[in-house]
């Protein structure tokens, strides 16, 4: 990549999407710094997002992720990987979107939901229906993140490998 693009690579998707893998692996590829806005937010407020989000609630977490991305964006040659609301405040979005491309990890509910049921690391699943809940969120945020990306990869069934070449490879066209 020319140097004028080394901008910021933003990474968004629903959970399960593989935005912190496939992210840690195109960093590594371009030789950009990774970052992931769920473990800055552990970082920044040493507590855990499960602790943040069943202690203080969503609406707390949601500012503590604004905040972040907010210092994120002003720093450049980034993979940013975006937890799966950072689209819902477009305030987050336009901040990213300055100094940098937002690539949406597009794949189906189904085998997105397969990757992360077993896991108790996502708050918003706590519940009896996960599978149902799963659903209901992304239908609700479906077009957020299409209207939020520069670029749509579709995840159908590639391995991370081919989507991190895909990356690279519209990036270099846009
Ligand atoms: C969330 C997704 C999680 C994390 C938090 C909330 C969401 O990140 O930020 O649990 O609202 O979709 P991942 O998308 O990395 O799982």
């Amino acid at each position: 990549m020319a140097e004028r693009e080394k901008t910021n690579i933003i990474l968004i998707g629903f959970m399960g999407s593989g935005k912190s893998s496939v992210g840690e692996k195109l960093a590594r590829r371009l030789g950009y710094q990774f970052v992931d806005t769920d473990l800055e937010v552990e970082t920044s407020t040493r507590k855990s997002i499960k602790h943040i989000f069943e202690q203080e609630g969503e609406e707390r977490f949601r500012q503590a992720e604004s905040k972040v991305i907010a210092e994120i964006s002003e720093r450049e040659s980034q993979v940013i990987s975006c937890g799966g609301g950072a689209v819902l405040n477009p305030a987050n979005m336009e901040e990213l979107r300055r100094k940098g491309k937002i690539i949406y990890l597009k794949g189906d509910p189904a085998p997105l939901f397969e990757r992360i049921k077993e896991s108790d690391e996502r708050p918003l699943l706590n519940v009896k229906s996960r599978w149902e809940e799963f659903q209901r969120i992304f239908a609700e945020r479906k077009e957020r993140y299409e209207e939020s990306a520069d670029v749509i990869v579709l995840l159908d069934s590639r391995t991370q490998a081919e989507i991190v070449e895909e990356i690279v490879r519209r990036m270099g066209e846009e």
